[in-house]
């Protein structure tokens, strides 16, 4: 786990008593809302609560609070500004910049127990519903109704569509249905002075002034607290095809994609890039048989969503014609069932997780041109391999550096699983990786955000003028500062 020798505790926050220990209880009952750590031993409890998915990053909480509705928020955190106590506001705990676990004695807000569906309207596909609902919870919902949530990701059992839109989450469909900030129609939230922003509009279209909900999309917990959403959600793709492919190098990826815009054009739905480090990986570490044969440098996984069957097949038929012809790909499947679909997807989405499977991982989100986007994995391959520190066995820190992620998007995750967390990587990946992306205007979070993890590197993203003007709203919103602090702002 990792501490933080550079950050010191504010002393102008408050710590917690037996006083408002009492407050909370008389708020929220004494039941499961609260995990109280003060006045008994709940730590194992809490635990989950202050440490997170990677088990990278790791707070001291000793209260958890569980509102169950937006009044019950707006008093929680009117209770802590007017009281200087401290809060992390928390969905499912799946982000991976560790904003979503405290860094001291932050009391966290966790949104599970808010997970109603407050309506859906089968005209429009407007869906509203609480902060807390799980995003497959939701999405299973909309198929019933033959709709489906504009966002999908490999956490999708555990993250909530607060927390979704908290990070701004990208995912594995981007490409088609476009970003949070596009779908999200309206927003209520809570400030922390108890506030309740009732912008939980459910129009397409509304020019009435600045359209501030944008501030909570991405805002990563840090002016308030996400307590519902409205989203517009798209109809459910009747016919859904599915196709992996192994191929020589990314030139031909990058003419894959080509050749995927140009010839399935409206019913693609994803584009995925794999290195084969990647895939090589699962099956070494998890132990997955892989669809294709042999091993191939790059692996691309495309997805098709339309509305008739046979007008699909005949695309996507033309589109392998061309690809195998062309010597575009070398060799590839194409699913011939659910089972199939879902296999295949377990080839990406199986990804994230085995990448931790050896001790622990250094992750990169980084948006750049397409054209150089694998660049820099070999860049960073090498430079750890002439500094010693790649090999196979325990005297070298590093398993190996690999890349993959939502290349219709030209969103590389710049991955290098570890036996260990070691100081000399460290000093070899950072700056060298932020001025990499620097020097060719990407950025250095393209999805998952700045959390604590990316929080002293904003300057190699955006400039002196927007990170003063991103501070004038935090001071603005959070005059106190007790929202999700030590994180990026
Ligand atoms: P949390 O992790 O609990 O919180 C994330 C941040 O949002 C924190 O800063 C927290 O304070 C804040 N927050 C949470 N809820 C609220 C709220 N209601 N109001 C205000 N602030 C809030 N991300 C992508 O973009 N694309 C991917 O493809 C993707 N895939 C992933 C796959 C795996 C296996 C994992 C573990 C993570 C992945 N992520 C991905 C990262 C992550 O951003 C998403 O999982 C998700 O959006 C986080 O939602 P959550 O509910 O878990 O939020
Ligand atoms: C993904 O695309 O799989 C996620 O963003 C998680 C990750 O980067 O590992
Ligand atoms: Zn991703």
């Amino acid at each position: 786990s990792e501490t933080y020798p550079e950050i010191k505790r504010n002393s102008k926050f408050a710590k917690l008593s037996q006083e408002h220990m009492q407050y909370f209880q008389e708020l929220l009952g004494s039941g499961s809302a609260v995990l109280d750590g003060l006045s008994k031993d709940a730590s194992e409890d809490i635990e989950p609560y202050n440490s997170d998915w990677m088990r990278k990053y790791r707070g001291h909480a000793k209260l958890v609070l569980k509102p169950g509705s937006t009044e019950e928020v707006s008093k929680i955190l009117k209770y802590c500004n007017d009281n200087m106590l401290a809060v992390v506001p928390q969905g499912g705990n799946t982000g991976l910049v560790g904003g979503s676990v405290p860094v001291f004695d932050e009391i966290v807000i966790n949104l599970q127990r808010m997970d109603k569906i407050r309506s859906f309207d089968e005209v429009s596909g407007i869906l509203v519903a609480d902060a807390g609902v799980i995003l497959e919870v939701a999405d299973n919902f909309l198929a019933e109704k033959k709709h489906i949530f504009p966002l999908d990701l490999g956490a999708k059992g555990s993250c909530q569509i607060g927390g979704n839109v908290a990070t701004n989450a990208g995912g594995l469909r981007l490409l088609r249905y476009g970003s949070l900030h596009g779908n999200v129609l309206g927003i209520e939230a809570v400030l922390p002075d108890g506030t309740v922003v009732d912008d939980l509009l459910t129009l397409r279209k509304n020019n009435t002034g600045y359209d501030l909900k944008h501030l909570f999309i991405g805002g990563e917990g840090t002016i308030g607290i996400i307590t519902g959403i409205s989203i517009l959600c798209p109809q459910r793709s009747a016919a859904v095809n599915v196709a992996y492919f192994g191929l020589e190098s990314y030139e031909h990826a990058q003419k894959a994609f080509r050749a995927a815009k140009n010839q399935l054009s409206e019913i693609l739905s994803a584009f995925e890039m794999m290195d084969g480090r990647t895939q090589k990986l699962l099956r070494t570490g998890a132990g997955k048989k892989l669809p294709l044969e042999g091993d191939h440098p790059f692996y691309c996984l495309i997805e098709t969503s339309g509305s008739n069957t046979d007008h699909d097949s005949e695309k996507l038929q033309n589109f392998l014609e061309h690809v195998m012809e062309a010597e575009i790909v070398s060799d590839g499947v194409l699913a011939q069932d659910q089972t199939q679909i879902a296999d295949l997807w377990s080839c990406r989405e199986g990804v994230p997780e085995i990448l931790g499977h050896w001790g622990g991982v250094y992750k990169y989100d980084l948006s750049l041109p397409i054209a150089d986007l694998y660049d820099i994995v070999n860049d960073v391959r090498d430079r750890l391999t002439n500094a010693g520190l790649v090999g196979d066995d325990d005297s070298h820190p590093c398993i190996d550096v690999v890349g993959y992620g939502h290349m219709g998007d030209a969103n590389l995750h710049l991955n290098i699983p570890v036996r260990r967390y070691d100081k000399e990587v460290e000093k070899q990946l950072e700056p060298f990786v932020y001025e990499w992306v620097q020097k060719k205007s990407g950025s250095i979070s393209a999805e998952h955000g700045l959390g604590i993890a990316k929080k002293p590197y904003i300057g190699y993203s955006r400039s002196d003028t927007m990170i003063k003007l991103m501070r004038q709203i935090k001071d603005l919103y959070d005059p106190k500062g007790i929202m999700n602090p030590y994180k990026y702002i």
